[in-house]
């Protein structure tokens, strides 16, 4: 091997207005350069109790257990649902994109029964859709997406929690794409669980899940309990329930290691931890919502400007997310060869679409550190100049007219 063809790590300079991953806000980069001290130094369980504290904060809980999964946002969806979930238990998830397909199919892993509504892509559940079907399935769990960025629409949370209340229905959302950019209210709507992970409005890397749980939820997971010979004492009882089929995502072992007794589970990723914590302090800094206030303020901007270059948007508007925008790709133009001059010519990536949608729809995203005027205005008009260039005529400026206009209005 000739070491010297290795240089050292030095991306190109990119715009990331995809669906996630965007470009990390630089104080959480400078956060994740600190240096590394040992996980039980009072240092790092100090941090990891403020990271617990903070995260209460993003998730609107005064949940105690609230803490995070070192892997991405799928380990965070993984701990939960392999821990909650006691093999042969009944689930629900109604799916309107492909993040609740990868909901099903964790929980199949689980050994779960699961059941399924559906709805097409670009539309949401209306609450009695939901309640009929927990009424029909009755399930010990309802699994749900708030935003799922594979359709770029928002599943109205609000009235579920009240329904599984009624139907003794233990109630998880993944948050992973609107936490942070869109209201979601932990405590107030009554989740017992919700996962996320950072790329997205929170402003991150990808790599760590932040996962809040009820007392509720948490109580189950505790009837689930063991304690790896090897660490266990003679004090340490396991729980009566059948154990959780996972060594990493098993929860119980995480709390045991994120509370007062710090049984070591795993390494804590430090420099992981040291970012989380950048992410939510910056957005609690920000105010929660003002940060939500500010994705939906951009958000708003890119779809106005995207109508008034001609081009349709994807699905029900009224419940389009804050942080991304499907956009139709007009006939005749082909999607790669747009994103790819974006990509070479401007620097700014958008992204593409899966399954049904792929090749039919682009998605764009302005969040996290990219919910800004500046890269609002850039991507509009890169967009605008390489649709002209490849033949889709539009009315050159309009876009940005109509996106300054939008700012003005919303200034007053
Ligand atoms: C709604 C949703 N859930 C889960 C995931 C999976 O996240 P990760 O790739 O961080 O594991 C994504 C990623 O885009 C997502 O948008």
């Amino acid at each position: 091997m000739d070491i010297t063809q290795f240089s050292q790590i030095n991306p190109p300079s990119r715009l990331l207005m995809g669906p996630g991953p965007i470009n990390a806000d630089p104080r959480m980069l400078r956060a994740m350069s600190a240096q590394l001290v040992g996980q039980y130094d009072p240092a790092m369980t100090g941090m990891m109790n403020e990271v617990m504290a903070l995260y209460r904060g993003v998730f609107r809980t005064q949940n105690r257990w609230t803490m995070l999964v070192d892997g991405t946002s799928r380990a965070g969806i993984e701990a939960v649902l392999v821990s909650a979930i006691r093999p042969g238990d009944r689930v629900l998830v109604p799916v309107f994109g492909r993040f609740g397909h990868l909901l099903c199919e964790i929980a199949r892993r689980c050994r779960a029964e699961v059941h399924t509504i559906e709805v097409p892509w670009g539309e949401v559940f209306t609450p009695d859709a939901v309640e009929e079907a927990i009424k029909k399935v009755r399930p010990r769990l309802l699994l749900t997406v708030q935003g799922d960025t594979s359709t770029t629409m928002l599943q109205p949370l609000a009235e579920l929690g009240e329904i599984c209340r009624r139907h003794d229905v233990l109630f998880y959302c993944d948050a992973t794409a609107s936490l942070a950019g869109n209201v979601l209210e932990t405590d107030a709507w009554g989740l017992d669980a919700v996962s996320a992970g950072l790329q997205k409005c929170l402003g991150g890397p990808s790599g760590t899940a932040p996962v809040t749980l009820s007392d509720k939820l948490a109580e189950t997971i505790r009837q689930r309990k063991r304690v790896e010979a090897g660490i266990r004492t003679a004090a340490h009882r396991d729980g009566d329930d059948e154990m959780i089929w996972s060594n990493y995502f098993d929860l119980g072992m995480i709390m045991d290691y994120w509370g007062p007794e710090r049984l070591n589970h795993h390494t804590e990723a430090t420099s992981a931890l040291y970012g989380a914590r950048e992410c939510a302090r910056l957005i609690l800094q920000e105010g929660l919502d003002a940060g939500i206030a500010r994705h939906k303020l951009h958000g708003e901007a890119m779809l106005t400007g995207i109508q008034h270059m001609g081009l349709e948007t994807f699905g029900d508007l009224r419940h389009k997310m804050n942080n991304v925008l499907g956009v139709v790709i007009p006939s005749g133009i082909h999607g790669d060869r747009v994103r790819q001059l974006m990509l070479d010519d401007f620097g700014i990536e958008i992204g593409t679409s899966f399954g049904p949608l792929h090749g039919k729809v682009w998605r764009i995203g302005t969040m996290g550190y990219n919910a800004r005027k500046d890269c609002v205005m850039q991507t509009l008009s890169a967009l605008e100049a390489v649709l002209n260039h490849l033949g889709f005529r539009t009315v050159q400026g309009a876009a940005l007219q109509a996106a300054w206009d939008h700012y003005r209005r919303e200034a007053h």
